[in-house]
Parts: structure tokens; C-alpha cells; sequence
């Protein structure tokens, strides 16, 4: 059972506060965790708790979220046992008692499921992702890699926020991991040569000033053939086109023009056809749902479109998506939602209707590694964690290489199953 619960204000990676949680059970197991935070965060977002005080971290502080959990949520969850997951995300949103989770914050809540779950593992001397999900957990995730920013990760006129490379032809996960390794360095070398900058965004990823956002892809299907890869069948594309940044006043600015959602959802079938892409996330506005659907119905047999701002990890957004077909993937972020609990129910309410669901990072991190165990526990086979690059990032491949080292010859790498283009 839960004897104490201890809370602090740490920072993430871009130096802006965090929330960290420390769980000691009866038995005298100490564990923590630690929660994220995202920059392009969706409009239904669970409410992240700051503290808006303009004199300490120019109000981003998390001292009110740290509060409330020492003097009530630790307080009202003493005592219920750390195996009953259920029962206490269940005690975490009633106290809260706010449909979003502002009152204490879903940053504190988040922090508190997290750690009770890692002290349960703990406790019966389990790995997390087994403890999570039983002898079955075995499937190592596709990295999606994402090694050029721009969006709001970087200060460059690229408008896709995300460019990711997967490595789904590999044969494993540790070779897909250095498969994509390998295609970063090479395309460090090209950005060189060509005198672009070789700076790094919020996620690893290189941000270099380009002309288009084609000539991003351009540059990746050149590094993938510069490493000695075959672009497509060995290392594919994706983008998170991160949509509701560039949605005003009813069109999307995109590339100096102003775009409908028929003509944005033209301009992906236009990449589909000449680039080798398999997974375009948030293609569209996160209220966008007739053209969501549209371009479901277009492009949705050939390509995972994944919603992240569109979903936001919410079991109640994803059903709606689910019921007029829009998308057929989910994007799976813990703190968009809050608890452990919500989170499983959003990754299985989609892998039950058919849907491919992708466990994230955000773009604020810590060297927390929870992610990597929910991709392994749920067999969701992709996790998305940025370029091999900055520990933050590297901490949750590492964790992986370590998961997949412990399932032996248990392991199976996700590989090309989760793509409809290289499987159907
Ligand atoms: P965020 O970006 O963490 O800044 O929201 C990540 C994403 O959009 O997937
Ligand atoms: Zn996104």
C-alpha cells in the first residue's frame, strides 16, 4: 500500500519547470516519475498547472501542482493498495473533480499515476512494461525517428513541424534504431556540404532554413541512399505536420499560401505519390472533422493518419473519430490525459476498432523512460521519441535496447506489420 507520496519542482529539457514524483510503498519500495510537457499542445488538452508568478521562471513554475499533491492528493491516496491502478486514477480525478484536470493539474495527477505504477513494478520486482502488460508484452516498437524540425520546434520557415524516418524493413529493433542512427550522421554530412546549419530543435532533429518542405524529404531520401539503405522498403518516411499551428481564420497558411482542407489534403496525396511515406500525423486542424474524414476516406488505405492534437490521448475524442472514420491512428501521449489508466483505455479503445496506436514523447522531456515500457506492455509496435540525439531522447531507445535485450529471444520488432503500404 501507498505510505508517503513526494513531489518536487525539477526542469525538463528546454530548462522550463517540471513536476517530479516520488511513491513509497508500505514494503519500503521508493520510486519515480517524471512528466512532460509539449509546446504545439492541442486545444483539449488536459490543463497543465502553472504557476503564473512573472518572478520565478518567467511564470512557468510548477510550485501550486507540487503543493496540491503534498497536501491533498498524497494525503487522500495513503493507504490504497499501488497494485490497484484503477482504483487510485479513479481517487486522482474525482478529487480533482474538473472535467480537464485543472484544479490540481493534470501535471501533478500525471506524476502521481506514473509513480505509483513504476513502485508497484518495483515492489513485485518487475520491469514496467511487464508488470503493465503480462507475459505477452514482447513487441519492439518502429522508431519514429525525427531528425528535421521546424514548426514551432524551430525558428525556420519549414511549416511541417516533424520529419521522421522509419526504419521498418530492419530486422530488429536495436538494427532499425542504428539503421536510423546511421541515415542521422550521414545526413549531418549532407546538411554540411551544402552549407545548411546543422543546429538542433526541441527534439534532436536538425533544423535547417529550406526552401520547401519537399526539400526536406529530398534531403532524407538522400541520406537513407548516401548510409546504404534502400528509401521505402528498408527506411520509409512520416511527417507530423503539427496542422493547428498554421490554421487561421479558417485556412491553413502553409508555404506562403493560403489553403483549403481539399487542397492541403491534395498537396499529401502529391508527396504519397512521389515520396516513399507512410505515416502523416495531424495533416489537418484539430476541429477540422469533415475534412479529416475526407482525407481519411482518400488517403486512408494507402496511409496511417495519425491524430495527436486531433485526439489528444481522450477515449471520448477517439470514439468520435472512430464513429465518422476519421483517421485510423492515434497518437498517445500520457500527459494529454493525465493518468496511467486513461491512457491504456485510450491505446486499447483503438487497437480494438482496427485503429494503430503510437506511444510519444513531447517535445519538452525529462530522462524519464516510461514511454518506452508502455510501448513494449501495450504491443502497440511504434514509439515516436525524436532523433537519436539529446539524452532525454536517447534515454528511451536505451531503454528500449535494454527491454529487447531482457525478452531475448522473445522479442519481435514491430517492423513493416503496422504500415498498410508495405504490408496490404
Ligand atoms: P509537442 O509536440 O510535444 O510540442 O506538443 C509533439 C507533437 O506535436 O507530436
Ligand atoms: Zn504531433
Amino acid at each position: 500500500a501507498i505510505d508517503a507520496v513526494g513531489a518536487r519542482e525539477i526542469l525538463d529539457s528546454r530548462g522550463n519547470p517540471t513536476v517530479e514524483v516520488e511513491v513509497l510503498l508500505e514494503d519500503g519500495t521508493v520510486s519515480r516519475a517524471a512528466v512532460p510537457s509539449g509546446a504545439s499542445t492541442g486545444a483539449f488538452e488536459a490543463y497543465e498547472l502553472r504557476d503564473e508568478d512573472k518572478n520565478r521562471y518567467l511564470g512557468k513554475g510548477v510550485t501550486k501542482a507540487v503543493e496540491g499533491i503534498l497536501d491533498e492528493i498524497g494525503p487522500a491516496i495513503e493507504g490504497i493498495d499501488a497494485t490497484e491502478q484503477r482504483v487510485l486514477d479513479a481517487t486522482l480525478i474525482a478529487l480533482d473533480g474538473t472535467e480537464n484536470k485543472q484544479r490540481l493539474g493534470a501535471n501533478a495527477l500525471l506524476g502521481v499515476s506514473l509513480a505509483v505504477a513504476k513502485a508497484a513494478a518495483d515492489s513485485a520486482d518487475l520491469p514496467l512494461f511487464r508488470y503493465l502488460g503480462g507475459p505477452n508484452a514482447h513487441v519492439l516498437p518502429v522508431p519514429l525517428l525525427n531528425v528535421i524540425n521546424g514548426g514551432s520546434h524551430a525558428d525556420t520557415g519549414v511549416d511541417i513541424q516533424e520529419f521522421f524516418l522509419v526504419p521498418h524493413g530492419a530486422e530488429t529493433f536495436s538494427e532499425g534504431l542504428r539503421w536510423g542512427v546511421e541515415t542521422y550522421h550521414t545526413l549531418k554530412g549532407i546538411l554540411k556540404k551544402k552549407g545548411l546549419a546543422t543546429g538542433l530543435g526541441d527534439e534532436g532533429g536538425f533544423a535547417p532554413e529550406l526552401a520547401s518542405n519537399a526539400e526536406a524529404l529530398d534531403l532524407l531520401l538522400e541520406a537513407i541512399s548516401a548510409a546504404g539503405f534502400t528509401p521505402g522498403s528498408d527506411i520509409a518516411l512520416g511527417l507530423d505536420v503539427a496542422s493547428s499551428e498554421f490554421f487561421e481564420n479558417g485556412a491553413y497558411q502553409f508555404e506562403g499560401k493560403s489553403l483549403s482542407s481539399a487542397e492541403m489534403t491534395a498537396y499529401f496525396a502529391g508527396l504519397a505519390a512521389n515520396y516513399p511515406l507512410v505515416t502523416i500525423e495531424d495533416p489537418l486542424d484539430e476541429d477540422d472533422w469533415e475534412g479529416y474524414a475526407a482525407l481519411t476516406a482518400e488517403l486512408g488505405s494507402k496511409l496511417q493518419i495519425v491524430g495527436d492534437d486531433l485526439f489528444v490521448t481522450n477515449p471520448v475524442r477517439l470514439a468520435r473519430g472512430l464513429a465518422e472514420n476519421v483517421a485510423n491512428s492515434i497518437l498517445v501521449k500520457v500527459n494529454q490525459i493525465g493518468t496511467l489508466t486513461e491512457t491504456l483505455d485510450a491505446v486499447s479503445l483503438a487497437q480494438r476498432n482496427g485503429y494503430t496506436a503510437i506511444l510519444s514523447h513531447r517535445s519538452g522531456e525529462t530522462e524519464d523512460t516510461t514511454i518506452a515500457h508502455l510501448a513494449v506492455a501495450t504491443n502497440c509496435g511504434q514509439i515516436k521519441t525524436g532523433a537519436p540525439a539529446r539524452s532525454e531522447r536517447v534515454a528511451k531507445y536505451n531503454e528500449l535496447l535494454r527491454i529487447e535485450e531482457e525478452l531475448g529471444e522473445a522479442a519481435i520488432y514491430a517492423g513493416s506489420s503496422a504500415f498498410p503500404r508495405y504490408t496490404a
